[in-house]
């Protein structure tokens, strides 16, 4: 199968509904946001601004990447941007090998160029990917054209050896990763993310990225999409692999594990409220992503619905931060905001 028609076979099945872990969750329902009844501050008082990739957002959401590459994902794209733009918030485009073996710009990515002036953008490709440029040499090359083909603030690079794993036409060949890492830090053109896509990075894989000099990392946790189920429910032969659906540690435990390691801990994978979205900052988290919860946005409703998925987080945010006597969110990242219940 191409890599435009996996692309857009990914896009589906995300929206089918099946695609969600089966047993796990994103674990924050061990948690709870302390409520504070002397707060000495007003609702007017709060702010949500932060500042990400040297742009600041209105508040500190991004849309993890996931599109690109097929004559659809154009539209998803620009919807999604346009929301971003209108929201202030940040956003990633989905793997961009297959535009960057090419030659020519590919619409379906560059069109998010035109907002990235208003949000900062982040391209994306896969870490095994980025072991074999490495390898061949044309790793500099290969992001430069990704960075400028979307006018990219930073890049997002994607660990995922169980979707690779399972993908029928996967590529489950990991050596190396971190040594391309390594090189992408040291050759320091664009300001490097380290990302998951669902299974979660653990603090000890943190810590291994950081003594290479990584400074971001989006834990992409489990209990939302899960990238296996995905793939399993593409393979004819389902039953030799369905053990391996639920893999990977749940949300809440990554950001536990990893705030502290690195500066910048991105928070996302099944995060679909506002309330999980404050406890995952609580917990010392510097942003909040979501990407399942958008594309179904987006398959209702458009880039209306977008906007309107994001203010309602803005606004649960606000809420909490009131209630808990947080004005910044750096009074909200603080250990005193969440109890552990469970
Ligand atoms: C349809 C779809 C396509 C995706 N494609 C990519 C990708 O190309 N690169 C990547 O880093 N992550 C990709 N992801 C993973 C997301 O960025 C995210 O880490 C993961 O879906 C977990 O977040 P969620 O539970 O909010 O969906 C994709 C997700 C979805 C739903």
């Amino acid at each position: 199968m191409s890599i435009q028609s996996r692309k857009e076979e990914h896009v589906n099945l995300a929206l089918s509904g099946k695609a969600t872990f089966r047993e796990k969750t994103n674990g924050f329902e061990q948690y709870e946001l302390v409520y504070n009844a002397l707060p000495e501050i007003n609702l007017a008082d709060v702010d949500t601004r932060t500042l990400f990739c040297g742009a600041q957002l209105l508040s500190p959401f991004l849309v993890t990447g996931m599109t690109g590459g097929y004559p659809n994902a154009e539209n998803i794209n620009r919807s999604i941007a346009e929301a971003c733009a209108e929201c202030g918030i940040a956003m990633g485009v989905g793997s961009m090998r297959a535009a960057l073996e090419q030659t020519g710009s590919d619409p379906t990515f560059s069109v998010v160029r035109q907002f990235s002036d208003r949000v900062p953008i982040l391209a994306n490709i896969g870490a095994a990917q980025a072991a074999l440029w490495h390898r061949e040499g044309t790793l500099a090359q290969y992001v430069d054209r990704a960075v400028s083909l979307i006018g990219a603030r930073a890049l997002a690079v994607h660990l995922n050896p169980l979707q690779e794993l399972l993908q029928p036409e996967g590529e489950p060949r990991f050596r190396g990763v971190l040594d391309a890492i390594a090189a992408l830090i040291r050759t320091n053109n664009v300001p490097i993310i380290v990302k998951e896509v669902g299974a979660g990075i653990t603090g000890n894989v943190a810590r291994r990225l950081a003594d290479v000099g990584v400074t971001m990392i989006d834990v992409a946790g489990a209990g939302g999409t899960s990238w296996a189920g995905i793939e399993i429910l593409r393979r004819a032969d389902a039953e030799q692999v369905n053990h391996l659906w639920d893999v990977g540690t749940p949300t809440a435990e990554c950001i536990r594990q990893c705030v502290g390691v690195v500066p910048t801990v991105i928070a996302s994978g099944g995060i679909s409220t506002g309330t999980e979205a404050a406890k995952a900052l609580a917990m010392g988290a510097h942003l909040v992503g979501t990407a399942r919860p958008v594309l179904e946005a987006y398959a209702q409703g458009g880039t209306e619905a977008i906007v309107q998925f994001a203010r309602n987080w803005e606004l649960h945010l606000r809420q909490w931060m009131f209630i808990m006597g947080c004005s910044k969110l750096n009074d909200l990242r603080d250990p005193s905001t969440i109890q552990r219940i469970l």
